[in-house]
Formats: C-alpha cells, structure tokens, sequence
C-alpha cells in the first residue's frame, strides 16, 4: 500500500486526510518515483479554499512541486535508471515550446492529480535528472515558482548582464527571481509591504528595495533607485491592481513579466504609457518542461539556495498548508520524508 494525501478543494486544508492505496501500475514509458521533498506554492492554498481561477478536480492529491528517487521503471524507458534523483514538472503536457489552452487540464494538483503522496508513476516525459549539487528540498522548490521566473527572465525576452530586474513582493516567485537574475549578472531590486523584509532580502543581495505601502507612488521610487532609467524587466506578481504602476516602473522599452493571480481587477493601464514606453506586457503561465531542464542546468554552475521559512514532515500536511497561508513568511514552505 502507498500512502497519499487527499484534499477537498474548497473545504480548506482541513479536508486533507492520508489514505492508503494499492500502488498505481506501471504503463508503457512511465516511472515510479519515491517522493522525498514537496513545496507549497500560493495556488496551492488558493486550490484548497475554492479559490483557484481555474477549474479543480472535486477531491485530489494536492501539490505540484516535487522531486525524488525513480525507484521502477517500465522496460522501454529510457530518460532516467533506477536510483536517479529527479524532479517533477508541472505540467506533463506542457513540454517545450509556449503554453497552450489544451495543457490546462494536465497541471498536477488542480484537474489532474497532484504529487502529495509517498510515491506517483508519471510518464519518463515528466520528469527531470538533477545535478549533484541540487538537495531534493531545493529541487522541489523549482517546478512552480523557478520556472515561472525562468520563463519571465530568460525566455519571454532576453535579460543582459547589467540589467535591472524589479520584483514586487517578497513571495516565493520575488525570492526566487532575485537567486536567478544575480546568478545572470543583473542588477536587482524589490518591494515590501514590511521593512524588516526588505533588510532580508537586502542581505541576500538585493541591491535596492522598495516600501510600497510608504511609496504608493513606487514607480518613482524604482526610478529614483536607477538613475532615472527603471528596470529593464519587472516581475509584477501582486496581479491587475498593480500592472499600471509595474509599466510606469518599466525602463524604455523593458517588459513587465504577469504573473500574479492575488485580485483580478484593477485600473486601466493608460495605452499612450504603453505606446510611448515600448514596455512590452507579457503574460507568463509557469513554464515548460524544458525550462525546468534549463533551470537545472544553471543550478549546477550557480548553486541556488531559494529561502526555506520552514520544512515539515510528510504526516504534517495540514501546519504546512496552514503555514503556507500565513503570507508573513520569508521563504518557502517545504514538506521533507
Ligand atoms: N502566472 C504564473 O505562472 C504563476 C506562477 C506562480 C505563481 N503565480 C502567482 O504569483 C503570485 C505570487 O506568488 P508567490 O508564490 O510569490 O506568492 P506568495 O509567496 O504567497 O507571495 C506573497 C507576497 O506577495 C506580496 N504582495 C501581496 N500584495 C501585494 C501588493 N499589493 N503589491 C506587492 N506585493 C504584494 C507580499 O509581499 P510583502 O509581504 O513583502 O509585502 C506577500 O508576502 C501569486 O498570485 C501566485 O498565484 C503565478
């Protein structure tokens, strides 16, 4: 038997009870994977309280975001051995290329079935060998927020060193960016809401950082922080209420990566800002297989080392989700076997 963690969603991480199953069959091309290490990310939570903007199974194993040991292997596999380290993508149809409408279904732990369980068998197409140099707490930090980053940094536009990446918000994706746009060469800079964030994040690396609640008017701020000039790539991660004030942030003809989902309304953006800027508006929606490869290919020349606010073990499924929903954290929240 095999123990998996199932959720309700909309009935709030309360709803997760542990069940035991007989252990799923191996089919041509798949692998079974022994789960070590899981991340929580935002949609996780918002899956759990009914608040997901896209459509969710009525009951699932929860999560998206894992990596672990292949343990069994069907016989015309050929990507990975038994014992290999590895990570699972997201989404097992999105493999390269942009995102498209017919993938949706396929992100585990929302339609399809997530990875909070003991061990999964997914296709040897969904899984990702990692470097020697990656733990598997760090490897399950990636598939979500990394490559999502990736995406908005590297693929949906170029970033050159001495660039200026902005980040809005110290969560996840924030943290995470600033591990890869400093690996990249980039100048970095970010916004908090809390002061006391903002020196963490200044002690990581950051080379400016941004109160939004002091300075509604952060675009400014951001300006003041670059000589006049903004940044060349924004990550706008609160979501539509800040898009506006991202694109003023933008530098001439820079890009505002959108990814936050947080609140779905907000003011206009003003169409002569965004003709006279040049500031391209690019939407992001995770990121391919391939992009995780890549992720882990820059891992293992410049070690990443994205925040843990707190790890715990796999019978603590609830005080992780709960954890997760605090949003006063610094840092992922990680579940370890
Ligand atoms: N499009 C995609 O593919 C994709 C992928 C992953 C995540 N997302 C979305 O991206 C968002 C961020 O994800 P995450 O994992 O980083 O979430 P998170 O860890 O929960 O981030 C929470 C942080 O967001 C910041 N925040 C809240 N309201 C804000 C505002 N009005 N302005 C600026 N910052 C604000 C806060 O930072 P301070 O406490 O420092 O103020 C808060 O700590 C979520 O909406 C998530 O669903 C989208």
């Amino acid at each position: 038997m095999s123990q998996k963690w199932m959720l309700k969603p909309g009935e709030g991480p309360d709803s997760l009870r542990l069940v035991d199953l007989p252990p799923e069959p191996l089919s041509s091309g798949s692998v079974r994977v022994a789960l070590k290490a899981w991340s929580l990310n935002a949609r996780d939570f918002m899956v759990a309280h009914g608040q997901s903007p896209v459509p969710v199974a009525p009951e699932l194993i929860p999560l998206s975001d894992a990596a672990g040991i292949v343990e069994e292997v069907a016989n015309d596999v050929v990507r990975v051995r038994v014992g290999d380290r590895v990570v699972v993508t997201f989404n097992p149809a999105h493999q390269s290329g942009s995102f498209e409408p017919h993938m949706a279904a396929h992100a585990h732990g929302e339609m399809a079935q997530g990875l909070l369980a003991r061990e999964r068998v997914v296709d040897q197409m969904a899984v990702v060998k990692l470097t020697d140099n990656l733990t598997l707490e760090q490897a399950a930090c990636l598939p979500c927020a990394a490559v999502t980053v990736w995406n908005a940094l590297f693929e949906a536009g170029p970033l050159f060193p001495g660039q200026t990446v902005l980040a809005t918000g110290t969560g996840t994706i924030s943290l995470t960016a600033m591990q890869l746009a400093k690996a990249a060469g980039a100048r970095f800079g970010i916004t908090s809401s809390d002061p006391a964030k903002l020196e963490k994040a200044m002690q990581l690396g950051a080379d400016f950082g941004v109160n939004y609640r002091k300075r509604p008017d952060w675009d400014v701020a951001v300006k003041e922080a670059t000589d006049g000039k903004g940044a060349d790539v924004v990550l706008e991660t609160a979501g539509p209420p800040s898009v506006a004030t991202a694109v003023r942030a933008a530098a001439q003809n820079g890009r505002v990566a959108q990814i936050g989902l947080k609140a779905m309304d907000g003011p206009a953006i003003s169409m002569l800002d965004l003709m006279l800027s040049g500031v391209r508006v690019v939407p992001i929606m995770v990121g391919s297989r391939v992009m995780l490869e890549r992720v882990v290919a820059a891992a293992s020349v410049n070690a990443l080392n994205i925040p843990v606010e707190e790890s715990f073990p796999f019978a603590d499924a609830h005080a992780a989700f709960y954890a997760a929903a605090s949003g006063t954290g610094f840092g992922k929240i990680v579940i370890s076997n």
